[in-house]
């Protein structure tokens, strides 16, 4: 149920009545309960223009709204704000329809798009770092939110497997032979002994220069090893995909490689196009309004990084079809995207009804206010940091009840990688992030947890009560009209977070919704003897549809719920 445009298109059918000329109205949720459910603030910029008084142009639109059932009160308040509160009835009726629907009343979009998101795309040479961990959560949540309302998605792991330290790496590795099995698994350690010998050893820095030139002529043998490097770090980030419930596998990796043999063509594309400028000896293109130009092909004719993502954009665009594409991508980067989004452009490679967007997020940081490291200010081990998240949250849930072992184990799983993902969802992802165990573990607040103990809470309710649920909804009071009216809200909230790339959007609504349910829960009791029948199967739809709503969000957000907690 989209609300706001239901509201939206009554308000333009009333000014169109009253001959008032509006276009696209916009409603906004009431900043408080006293101002109704939703509020039209459109009166006041539109007096202006028409030079007109503000409250009249509300008075002539109220008026006008034409007869509905959606509508219970509008009613002008200040200089010419109108509020509305939504009839109780109307609210029922679709919480009820809600309820029988398979996707709890969510429509597929009438248009859908194909979208790349590109995300996680860590470098092979080295061990994922927590900024790869923030794009895969972030990016893994978007994937599935596009998808669930009803675009194309197409999730593009763009890994950085190309350079010139891959001379280095598989240099050391072919000197390692048999022994390079264990020093692989380490991946900081290996690159680290790798560069100690590229600066001690002449020879061996000789052999890697050779390597990289014979890497990039095609040589089997140096393309072999090179591969075997690959696999295995990207085994490496499989294993945290794994354990964070992340849907990337092989078939969307699209590597830097993968674009080696268009760069070539890129650059003379871009040249035949007048685009290309000479700067120091190297090709770049200049971008209005940026002091430095984009650099295209080196002196020394290397490629770059954005040489790359221009031939990834004309691929996204061109073979792929995409109409959007969503890079997770730390803001460090933003410079670079404003670059290549503006030379893509100019090039053709992103027509104008492509949009190109920079989902950017900030750092990871301690509870200091640092940059997320470990003690000595190496990489924190990601696959190190869930295990830790798994046993913390097996603290966090023993304190409330004992568990057997192995469901001990199975539990703190869910609720330690939960944790983990919905701490760096709920939080507006362009801030930086201070990751902080005791925070994202406590039942209180807006964590998973809390939000997986009122599921298992109110599976617990539906278990106890063995019946069908299958009769009205019915609203009495007036925590039940706003819990109705949060369910529906639903779809709305999933658009916007799409359209704004926002999972925080998603989080605050499931916080509002889990705590308002446990304000309605406590004030109407459902199992209760004395509560007449029809009374608890309203009070059971509100209860059930509550959390198929948490379960479906989160499921979105990537986390998972339990029945019992
Ligand atoms: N590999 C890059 C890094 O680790 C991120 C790549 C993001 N995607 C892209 N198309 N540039 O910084």
């Amino acid at each position: 149920m989209q609300i706001k445009e239901k509201l939206n298109q009554l308000i333009a059918e009333a000014a169109h009545k009253a001959g008032i000329a509006l276009e696209e109205p916009r409603v906004v949720e009431a900043g408080k309960p006293e101002f109704g459910d939703y509020q039209f603030n459109g009166a006041m910029p539109l007096a202006k223009t028409l030079k007109r008084n503000p409250r009249q142009i509300a008075q002539a639109l109220v008026e006008a709204l034409p007869q509905n059932e959606i509508i219970a009160k509008a009613e002008i308040a200040g200089p010419g704000f109108i509020n509305l509160t939504l009839s109780a009835e109307w609210l029922a009726e679709r919480l009820k329809e809600a309820s029988s629907s398979e996707r709890l009343g969510v429509g597929r979009r009438k248009e859908p798009q194909t979208v790349v998101v590109d995300y996680s795309s860590p470098n092979m040479a080295k061990q994922m770092h927590v900024g790869h961990l923030r794009s895969t959560i972030i990016g893994d949540s978007l994937a599935n939110l596009f998808a669930f309302l009803g675009d194309e998605v197409i999730r593009q792991n763009h890994i950085g497997d190309w350079g010139t330290q891959f001379g280095m790496l598989i240099a050391y590795l072919e000197e390692l032979g048999e022994g390079a099995e264990g020093s692989l698994h380490d991946l900081e350690e290996f690159y680290k002994a790798a560069k100690k010998r590229f600066d001690e050893d002449e020879a061996f820095a000789d052999k890697s220069r050779e390597y990289v030139v014979k890497l990039q002529g095609g040589d089997v043998r140096c393309l072999h090893l090179w591969e075997q490097f690959i696999d295995k770090s990207l085994g490496h980030c499989e294993e945290v995909y794994s354990k964070l419930h992340v849907k990337l596998s092989r078939e969307d990796v699209r590597a830097e490689s993968a674009y080696n043999d268009e760069l070539a063509e890129i650059v003379s594309d871009l040249e035949a196009k007048g685009l290309l400028k000479q700067s120091r000896g190297a090709k770049v293109v200049f971008v209005e309004g940026e002091e430095n130009p984009l650099i295209i092909q080196k002196s020394d004719g290397g490629y770059l990084y954005a040489t790359t993502d221009l031939a990834a954009i004309r691929f996204r665009v061109q073979v792929l079809g995409a109409k959007r594409i969503s890079y997770v991508v730390d803001a460090r980067q933003a410079g670079h995207f404003k670059q290549v989004f503006a030379v893509a452009r100019m090039a053709g490679y992103a027509p104008e009804d492509v949009e190109l967007e920079h989902v950017s997020f900030g750092m990871m940081l301690d509870k200091s206010g640092r940059p997320f490291k470990t003690r000595d200010g190496g990489t924190v081990k990601l696959i190190e940091l869930l295990e830790e998240a798994v046993e913390r949250a097996k603290e966090a849930i023993t304190q409330k009840e004992a568990y057997d072992e192995e469901e001990l184990e199975k539990i703190a799983e869910i609720v330690g990688i939960g944790a983990v993902k919905y701490a760096d969802l709920s939080i507006n992802r362009e801030s930086n992030y201070i990751f902080d165990w005791d925070r994202m573990l406590s039942l209180e607040g807006n964590t998973s947890l809390y939000q997986q103990y009122a599921y298992a809470r109110i599976q617990s309710i539906l278990r106890k009560y063995e019946g069908e649920i299958e009769g009205h909804v019915t609203i009495g009071d007036e925590l039940e009209r706003r819990l109705a009216l949060k369910l529906l809200q639903l779809e709305d909230i999933l658009h916007l977070a799409a359209r704004e790339a926002t999972p925080h959007t998603i989080t605050a609504y499931l916080y509002d919704l889990a705590t308002l349910f446990m304000k309605f829960y406590e004030n109407n009791p459902i199992l209760r003897s004395d509560v007449p029948e029809d009374l608890r199967q309203s009070r059971l739809i509100f209860a059930q549809t509550t959390a198929r709503t948490l379960r479906l969000a989160l499921e979105l957000l990537g986390i998972k719920v339990l029945d019992r907690l």
